[in-house]
């Protein structure tokens, strides 16, 4: 979910409705606003996306302060009941709010017994037990703070108070809130690109604190009360970055800015001298660890399948690759001198921000991969890599995952360096001939269309397989194609589907095989064999000079271990043409959200 609030001299209507739909990545399923003005506060709230908020938006009312949130379903079905705003009993108070309240609850038993709730919301509960604080007697402020020392769980809430429209309360935990400054107003934002309209100077602000928002001044306090000093910074992002231009989507702008990012990020990562560096402190930890271990979510996982094998085979340290949301139930046994390296486009989920705090908990370092300066996994790693792709919008992520495998490769290669372990490739040089193969395929979407219309435009499901560094590729064809087309997709490991799998192989089945390892052609094309006979339709995409007749698709050259940067372009583009052509939202495709910041 995401949340923006306003406050300040002119109407707030429009401001909170664009921040609304800069921040749609974050959930899409319904959302609301509320304006507070002289004649108090007034709600509007739609089931569906911003679009269908603003149609139902009375143009006449106007105010001065508002706050606005856009929702992806935890607690409740998407419906405008359980869209934000929220109000108490009395409609006294309004109240937005990005987490989830885990002890909802036993507050709704301990506090609301006599209150009939309107919605299935743990945030709901939330206003309702503000406003029985309230009824003991404490100011809203007070109320507020008693409130947010009881909650356990993650939030970030913007509050109203329809007999004051001077302030918004805001407060934060573990939920990403920021604090945009202005002259003569202010403002509030999950992300600074909401906000970037009017603004770019913000606060961060750290857990457990709250915020006394008046046009004036913005006073963050601690829970206990004590007044925080904390200096804004300003956002770096350009406006025009988070626009699509003249593309039909985000995902099409962003699959095509691949090569351009692959090229910053070597520049950004090179020294005067032309030579790769990266912080010695960073080459030092991965040097004096004995064992790193990735925790990631969804295509940053992907990344780590990939990564894994340039730190292995380079830098010659063992590597683990774990996803996030599982690592506290099956925790390895970790070895003596782990190194934790976390890689997140958003540099916000939630479930690989839990392993975060519980591995630093255990004194461990983490390094953080990420696309986000200041974010929240940025702040508290130890170390930060930045991807320097530029704002990834689109939910599907395409160059954030190019950018992350650049980035571990060149972490792998420069490690290995300070490592004294020889390279048998020229990086830089590789890199280069990958970013030319990249835009090289970006120029053949006529042909991907075309694949995808001939494979993919009525099946039911399809697989991608492969083996080696390829079938890590599949994983993230499989994921891309299954986000956006809703086709149900799997990718294998080329010698597994024989294991099971292959008993969903019927007449047309489609089956995306990759052959870009020479160690392991042969063994793929023999599984492709075995799925042909049984009706499959092979589509093979394979290497220059692995090729064979049937394949449907032959890659530009590019150095064999860096063949994922190539090879994953033809999937995402395909994934691309398939969601179209079977008539889906490619942007924002149904029940996903692209930072999700509750576990
Ligand atoms: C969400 C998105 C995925 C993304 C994953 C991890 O589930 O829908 O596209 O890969 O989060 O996001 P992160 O920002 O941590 O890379």
């Amino acid at each position: 979910c995401g949340i923006v609030g306003y406050i300040g001299q002119i109407d707030s209507k429009e401001i909170l409705l664009k921040g609304l739909e800069k921040l749609e990545y974050r959930g899409y399923d319904s959302a609301g606003i509320a304006l507070s003005g002289a004649e108090g506060v007034t709600v509007f709230k739609e089931k569906g996306r911003i679009a269908d908020l603003r149609s139902i938006v009375d143009s006449s009312v106007t105010a001065p302060v508002g706050i606005g949130h856009t929702r992806w379903a935890t607690h409740g079905e998407p419906s405008r009941v359980n869209a934000h705003p929220h109000q108490s009993a009395s409609s006294r108070l309004t109240l937005v709010h990005n987490g989830v309240i885990e002890n909802y609850v036993q507050l709704k038993k301990e506090f609301l017994a006599d209150v009939e709730l309107q919605s299935e919301t743990d945030t709901e509960v939330v206003v309702q037990v503000i406003e029985k604080m309230m009824d003991q007697g404490s100011t809203v402020e007070e109320a507020f703070r008693q409130t947010l020392s009881i909650l356990k769980g993650s939030y970030a809430i913007g509050l109203l108070d329809n007999q004051d429209p001077d302030t918004i309360y805001v407060a934060k935990n573990k939920s990403p809130l920021l604090v945009g400054l202005g002259e003569g107003f202010n403002v509030i934002a999950s992300d600074a690109m909401a906000m970037l309209q009017v603004t770019n100077q913000y606060v961060e602000l750290m857990d457990k604190e709250m915020v006394i928002v008046t046009r004036e001044q913005a006073v963050i306090k601690t829970l206990t009360g004590e007044v925080v000093e904390r200096a804004p910074y300003t956002a770096e992002i350009d406006a025009s970055d988070i626009e699509k231009g003249t593309y039909p989507h985000y995902m099409l702008k962003e699959t095509d800015e691949q090569p351009l990012v692959l090229r910053k990020i070597i520049q950004k990562y090179q020294n005067e001298d032309g030579k790769l560096v990266i912080d010695q402190d960073i080459t030092d930890a991965i040097d004096q660890s004995d064992r790193i271990y990735i925790v990631a979510c969804g295509t940053s996982y992907h990344a780590g399948l990939v990564g894994k094998q340039f730190i292995e085979q380079w830098a010659k340290t063992p590597v683990e690759v774990h996803v996030a949301s599982e690592f506290s139930y099956n925790m390895p046994l970790l070895s003596e001198k782990p190194l934790f390296i976390f890689i997140s486009q958003s540099g916000e989920t939630a479930d690989s921000r839990a392993v975060l705090v519980q591995i630093k908990e255990l004194g461990h370092k983490a390094l953080t991969i990420t696309n986000v300066p200041g974010s929240t996994l940025s702040r508290e790693a130890d170390y930060t890599l930045l991807l320097h792709a530029g704002p990834e919008i689109a939910v599907a992520s395409t160059k954030a995952y190019t950018a992350q495998l650049a980035v571990l490769a060149i972490t792998a290669a420069v490690t290995a360096e300070v490592k004294g372990h020889e390279l048998d490739l020229d990086l830089v040089k590789e890199l280069g001939i990958a970013a030319n193969a990249m835009e090289a395929l970006c120029d053949q979407k006529e042909e991907m269309e075309y694949i995808a219309r001939e494979y993919l435009s009525t099946t039911r499901n399809a697989f991608f397989i492969g083996r080696a560094v390829d079938y890590y590729v599949g994983l993230e064809g499989a994921l891309k194609l299954k986000e956006i087309s809703y086709i149900q997709a799997e990718g294998f490991a080329g010698g597994e589907l024989k294991h099971g799998t292959i008993a969903l192989i019927e007449q047309g089945t489609p089956v995306i095989a990759l052959a870009t390892q020479e160690h392991v052609n042969l063994s793929i094309r023999g599984n492709v064999k075995e799925v042909a006979a049984r009706g499959a339709n092979p589509c093979i995409i394979s290497a220059k000079g692995l090729d064979q007749e049937d394949d449907r698709f032959v890659l530009p050259e590019v150095h064999e271990a860096l063949s994922p940067l190539a090879s994953v372009i033809p999937l995402q583009l395909i994934a691309y043409y398939a969601a179209l052509h079977r008539g889906c939202d490619v942007d924002k495709p149904r029940n996903l959200a692209k930072s999700v910041t509750v576990e």
